[in-house]
């Protein structure tokens, strides 16, 4: 067990830039990713406080003045990668991406606070990370749910974490590729083809992106002119409990947030409302095109970690998603298996992720422990025999992508402590 803790400890620092991570150490994600780092931040808090605020302090360098927290920060301008800042061609202080990813900073500096003792000094630094992301969590409310629905949206797959997942195969479908679109992916030449997304993947990918860089990334405006507008049940999951965690932060330190306290029922409520009682399921919206996404996703679950005050629900929930995995030696698969959308090795459409089962062990820690514990070691057990890899096959544990992955390094040093 220790000799995987120092490993895991010197991933991070192996990975570590100027004051910040990469999410590994080859060439296929060369600068800072939005929730990656947040995942960071908790790993180092667990050997190096200094480290962890400093990761935070330097992805809130790059929030942009309305408020929104890029999803890829371009510190170093490598061209290696694609899509990079020649393409995105946006950034405040620095070069980034000009959408953002699921806004976890809060609930894991929630989890920092809960944990560890800080000084006075680095408490004033937390403090100021929690006062930039209420501007954060705000910027969502204002420009992704305009229309004031309590769901905000995801206007790229690449918002949501979980790229080419099945979930986004309907709403892509009625996207128009632009014409004469020109790129040159960089990702196959670091990783094999077998794992990736596919081309028509990325021709939308590149499509929503020049449409998005037209409009100089007005957020007044992508809402309504993006070909893609989804209310993502992990993505909303994922934001109520930022909302919640920010509220609980802010109230505990005297910071004013009551901008996120007046959302947050309308926000669980609408959540709720998309609870299916048939099959026990929560199902994201594609709100351009109206229709509700029937994908069995392993993020329709992470409505666990929003701690919905139902406990019928949850209990229907938990119950559903016992049975998700029941004839795989290796869980969570990212999609159901027996799901005709389930590919084995490909990316978000398979694979096992480790940070899908810590927020699934985290979702469940005060809802059904026995469960949350055997999620744990089952994930710490993938890790012991598999190392610290980006995803992994749920039927055979063969690991696939990036080795060395940052995230799973970290999590795995705050599962080991917790
Ligand atoms: C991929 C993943 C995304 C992650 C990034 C860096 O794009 O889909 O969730 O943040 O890689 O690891």
């Amino acid at each position: 067990m220790s000799l995987l803790k120092r490993e895991a400890e010197n991933i991070l620092l192996n990975n570590r830039r100027e004051g910040y991570t990469l999410p590994t150490n080859n060439k296929l994600y060369p600068a800072q990713w939005n929730w990656d780092s947040a995942y960071i931040a908790l790993g180092y808090s667990y050997f190096n406080k200094e480290y962890a605020i400093v990761e935070l302090e330097k992805l809130f360098e790059g929030q942009w003045s309305d408020g929104m927290v890029p999803h890829i920060l371009f510190h170093h301008k490598d061209e290696n990668y694609f899509p990079n800042h020649n393409t995105w061609q946006c950034g405040d202080k620095i070069p980034s991406s000009g959408i953002t990813q699921p806004p976890i900073v809060s609930s894991i500096l929630k989890l920092m606070l809960d944990k560890h003792e800080f000084s006075s000094s680095e408490m004033e630094r937390i403090l100021n990370l929690v006062k930039k992301t209420k501007n954060y969590l705000e910027w969502f409310y204002k420009f992704r749910d305009p229309n004031d629905t309590g769901l905000v949206s995801i206007l790229h797959p690449w918002e949501s974490g979980t790229d080419n997942s099945p979930l986004w195969d309907f709403p892509l479908s009625k996207i128009l590729i632009e014409e004469n679109l020109e790129y040159k992916r960089r990702d196959l030449d670091v990783s094999s083809s077998d794992v990736r997304p596919l081309k028509r993947d990325y021709d939308c990918y590149i499509t929503l992106l020049n449409k998005f860089r037209n409009e100089k990334y007005n957020p007044e405006k992508l809402y309504d002119i993006s070909m893609f507008n989804v209310a993502d049940i992990g993505f909303n999951s994922l934001f109520l409990k930022a909302c919640k965690d920010l509220v609980y932060i802010a109230t505990k330190n005297n910071i004013e947030c009551t901008s996120i306290e007046k959302k947050i029922t309308k926000t669980e409520n609408k959540l709720i409302s998309l609870y299916n009682k048939g099959d026990n399921s929560f199902y994201s919206f594609d709100v351009l095109n109206k229709q509700s996404l029937e994908i069995p996703s392993i993020t329709n679950y992470f409505i666990l970690f929003a701690d919905l005050k139902n406990e019928e629900i949850n209990n229907s929930v938990i119950q559903s998603l016992k049975k998700y995995n029941s004839n795989e030696k290796y869980f969570f698969s990212s999609i159901k298996p027996d799901s005709k959308y389930f590919e084995e090795i490909r990316y978000w459409r398979g694979p096992v992720w480790i940070n899908c089962n810590w927020i699934l062990y985290k979702g469940l820690l005060e809802k059904d422990l026995e469960f949350a514990n055997k999620i744990k070691s089952h994930t710490l057990d993938l890790i012991h025999e598999k190392d610290f890899h980006e995803y992994y096959s749920c039927k055979s544990g063969t690991p696939y992508g990036a080795n060395n992955f940052s995230w799973s390094a970290a999590l795995y040093l705050d599962l080991i402590n917790n």
